[in-house]
This record gives structure tokens, C-alpha cells and sequence, in this order.
């Protein structure tokens, strides 16, 4: 059996990958699961490059028993168009780490007040690396496209999720039950492109 350890310390995300990777018969560790602490400066101008920078950092950690484990990161974030692109890779530091989402959600919207719905236009962006056991890289990359609303909405997801709502402005991502958020995500779809590279099409 795969053994795969997610570079990540987040727990939402990891929920995400368990739910959308949990099928193929691997292994699904966090790097703390496997006794590992990283936190390398993310200092990348590009999601796959983060993750790229997550993903090695991790891998040239690895303990001898888990030698032969595939290692993936994600990086992600939200780019607003009428942002100039902000937060972008930034996402989960912009305003402060430790800011709460409610606050950058209301200054998102702030941000945006005299902006029009056709140019609220957003896009989550998850970029995913993997380096394999012999040091092989590879990334891919999964795009959901949305618009920015005018007030935070739903209970479900996390971060920017109440204020990312589909392009016809139904709904928001934090309204979607989980399997329908991880069905359409950035990161739903990136998972399953790098689960199609590492498992082939099948699972
Ligand atoms: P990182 O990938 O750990 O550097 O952080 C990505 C940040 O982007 C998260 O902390 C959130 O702020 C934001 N983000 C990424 N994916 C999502 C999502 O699915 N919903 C809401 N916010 C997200």
C-alpha cells in the first residue's frame, strides 16, 4: 500500500483530502501523524512553487520507516480580480494570521463596495506538489471560479469560503454540503489530478 504524508498542519484541509483521497487504498498521513515538524519560509511568488517549497521540505525530513512515502503539499488561496490579484498566495497570511475571517471576509467586502457583480469575479486556485520517493517533482493545479458577494453566507467550509458564492450568485461555498464543495473545489479537483498521476485514471 501508498503511503502518502500532506505537508500540512491544517485541519480542514486535511478533512478535504482524507474525504477526497480516502478512496485509492493509500495510506493518508499528516505530517505530524508521522512524527514531522516543518514550517519552511513560504516564500514562493507562485501557489506551485509554495507548494513545491512545503513538499521537499518535508520529503528531506522523511524518517527511515516511512522512506518509500510519496509526499504532498497544497498551496491555495483566493485571487480577486478587483484586488489586483490580493490575497492570492498570501491568503492565509494577508491582514495577519491570526486575524479571524470574519474580519478579512468584511474587508474583502469592503474592499469591493462600489464594485459591480460582473466584476466581482474571484477564483480559488490549488496548486499540489508531490515529490515521490526517488525525489521526482510534480505539481498540478485545480481552479474554481466565483464572484465575491456582498455579505458572508453559510455555515460549512472555512476561511473565505462565506463570501465566495458560484458565478450566478446562488451560493456561497460555505452553503454547499462537503461533497459538493469537494465535487466542484480547486482542491477536489487538484486532488483527483494528482490521484489520477499517482494511481493512474482507475483509483
Ligand atoms: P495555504 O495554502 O495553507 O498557504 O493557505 C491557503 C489559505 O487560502 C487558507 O488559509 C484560506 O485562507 C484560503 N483558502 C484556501 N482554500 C480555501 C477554501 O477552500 N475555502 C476558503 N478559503 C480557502
Amino acid at each position: 500500500m501508498k503511503t502518502i504524508i500532506f505537508a500540512t498542519g491544517n485541519k480542514d484541509k486535511m478533512r478535504e483530502i482524507r474525504e477526497i483521497l480516502g478512496g485509492y487504498g493509500a495510506e493518508i498521513l499528516s505530517m505530524r501523524e508521522a512524527g514531522i515538524i516543518s514550517d519552511p519560509d513560504e516564500n514562493g511568488k507562485t501557489f506551485e512553487e509554495n507548494a513545491l517549497i512545503k513538499a521537499s521540505a518535508v520529503h528531506e525530513k522523511l524518517p527511515e520507516q516511512y522512506k518509500d512515502a510519496v509526499v504532498l503539499a497544497d498551496d491555495s488561496g483566493l485571487v480577486v480580480d478587483a484586488m489586483d490579484g490580493m490575497p492570492g498566495v498570501l491568503s492565509a497570511r494577508w491582514m495577519g494570521r491570526d486575524t479571524s475571517y470574519h474580519v478579512k471576509n468584511a474587508q474583502i467586502i469592503e474592499n469591493l463596495k462600489d464594485v459591480p457583480v460582473e466584476k466581482r469575479t474571484a477564483r480559488f486556485v490549488d496548486a499540489i506538489a508531490a515529490v515521490l520517493p526517488d525525489g521526482t517533482e510534480k505539481t498540478v493545479r485545480g481552479v474554481i471560479e466565483g464572484r465575491i458577494g456582498y455579505e458572508e453566507r453559510g455555515e460549512n467550509g472555512f476561511g473565505y469560503d462565506p463570501i465566495f458564492m458560484l458565478p450566478d450568485m446562488s451560493v456561497s461555498t460555505a452553503e454547499l454540503p462537503p461533497e459538493e464543495k469537494n465535487r466542484i473545489s480547486h482542491r477536489g479537483r487538484a486532488l483527483r489530478a494528482m490521484a489520477a498521476e499517482l494511481f493512474g485514471e482507475q483509483g
